[in-house]
């Protein structure tokens, strides 16, 4: 009786994600072993009664059904689909371009995500809170620092009917430390709101040509569900909010995956997942939640760990110390050398004697300033990178195939 939608976008929106996104789109790149998007499948097949999962985007088809083709052998309770725009069509734009597939099979409620989000997503929470009130639509929210609200959808909330009284879609002035987290779960008579939504754009959009007399005013096409659902929803008293104190995090950057990457592994850890890797008196030192892939290869006197994921075929040599990063498919790592708050992309080869690192940042703010300017503060190796013997490379960037034959530290490497 439930279905979800989860929102992708396409390729030219992970521009802060490069340069790992060069080589993967955003929503396919591993945080703790597995795709952000699984992230999301593995809470949507938790809800019982939800059968069904449309990936919205407007990446190519080709990009997805690998994918699909893995995730549904994964998750069997779950028909998955991607749908494709034919264009941006906004954060709403596309759940009403396909309607008609929403609504097929008679599903009372549907829930919408971002996939740039990572989270415990406390749906089954969500969907009871929902049956509670007489609203359209409820949507998750989480208590974030005052410096940072203004970057998202913030809210305020009346604390006994948890009925949102206001809301506005990144505000210039602190409205509240309350925020929306891009999960929702919407009635499905919502799309005549949506409707409503789209006439009234149409009415204004109309009236600003005529203003400015000039059609560079006109609408771009999309569609906001920030902006031209909720706002609405909130006035007519039809919105809700549940609000959560599990993780929440928005994975824009791709040192934000780190972050990510850390938070569901101890997820998955305080859930006693038999997916993380376990000290075994032949194996390397396992330190807090540690993922590797059942095909990679760890020297018995490394120390792994924490907050570490190792993907498939990598091979890690003799006394190597690796904490707080991502080790993507197929790297090698010299013995002796030393990975700390890093990424380390497809391929690459860092010799021995070797370090790479980057700096632990603060959850909320991933910048960090040296003498008044903004540096780099994951280290992030791309594709195919090679890091010669003895060489240190520190809170840098570094684009695919290159070769790093002397040390480096704050530096975007080209
Ligand atoms: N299919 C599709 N089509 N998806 C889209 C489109 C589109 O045209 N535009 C954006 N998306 C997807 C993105 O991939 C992402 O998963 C999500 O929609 C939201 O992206 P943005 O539009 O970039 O918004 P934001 O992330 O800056 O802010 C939104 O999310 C915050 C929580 O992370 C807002 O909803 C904020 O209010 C919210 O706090």
């Amino acid at each position: 009786q439930y279905k979800a939608i989860i929102l992708v976008g396409g390729p030219s929106r992970a521009t802060r994600f490069r340069p790992l996104s060069l080589n993967v789109p955003k929503p396919l790149f591993p945080v703790a072993g597995a795709p952000f998007v699984s992230h999301h499948l593995a809470a949507l097949s938790k809800v019982k009664g939800l059968t069904e999962v449309l990936i919205v985007g407007f990446f190519e088809d080709a990009i997805f059904e690998p994918y699909i083709e893995q995730a549904s052998n994964e998750f069997p309770n779950l028909n998955i689909k991607y749908l494709r725009e034919y264009q941006a069509l906004g954060t709403a734009g596309g759940i009403y371009h396909f309607r008609d597939e929403i609504i097929r099979g008679n599903p009372q409620q549907f829930f919408v995500m971002h996939v740039d989000v990572a989270s415990t997503f406390p749906l089954n929470e969500m969907l009871a809170a929902h049956m509670k009130h007489r609203g359209l639509c409820t949507m998750l929210s989480t208590k974030i620092v005052r410096e940072q609200a203004n970057k998202y959808g913030c809210l305020v909330q009346d604390p006994e009917t948890n009925q949102v009284l206001h809301y506005v879609e990144k505000p210039e002035t602190f409205i509240s430390d309350l925020i929306s987290c891009g999960v929702y779960l919407f009635d499905v008579a919502v799309f005549t709101e949506i409707k409503n939504a789209i006439d009234n754009k149409k009415e204004q959009d109309a009236l600003m040509i005529q203003d400015s007399f000039s059609t560079f005013a006109s609408a771009d096409g999309k569609l906001s569900l920030e902006r031209d659902l909720l706002r609405p929803l909130s006035e007519s008293k039809k919105l809700y909010v549940y609000v959560t104190d599990g993780f929440w995090k928005q994975i824009k950057t791709a040192g934000s995956a780190i972050s990510a990457n850390a938070a569901y592994l101890q997820l998955q850890q305080s859930e006693n997942s038999s997916r993380l890797a376990k000290n075994k008196p032949d194996g390397p030192e396992i330190i807090g939640a540690v993922y590797i892939h059942p095909s990679a290869q760890v020297d018995a006197t490394a120390k792994i760990g924490p907050n570490v994921s190792i993907g498939p075929r990598v091979n890690i040599g003799k006394g190597v110390r690796v904490k707080d990063s991502i080790i993507l498919d197929n790297v090698t790592i010299g013995h002796a050398s030393c990975i700390i708050h890093s990424v380390i992309g497809w391929n690459s080869k860092i010799g021995a004697w070797a370090r790479v690192e980057g700096t632990a940042v603060n959850d909320h703010n991933e910048e960090m300033m040296k003498n008044g300017v903004k540096v780099q503060s994951i280290t992030i190796l791309g594709k195919e990178v090679s890091v010669l013997d003895e060489t240190i490379i520190r809170n840098c960037i570094v684009l695919p195939h290159k070769e790093l034959k002397s040390s480096y530290h704050s530096q975007i490497l080209m």
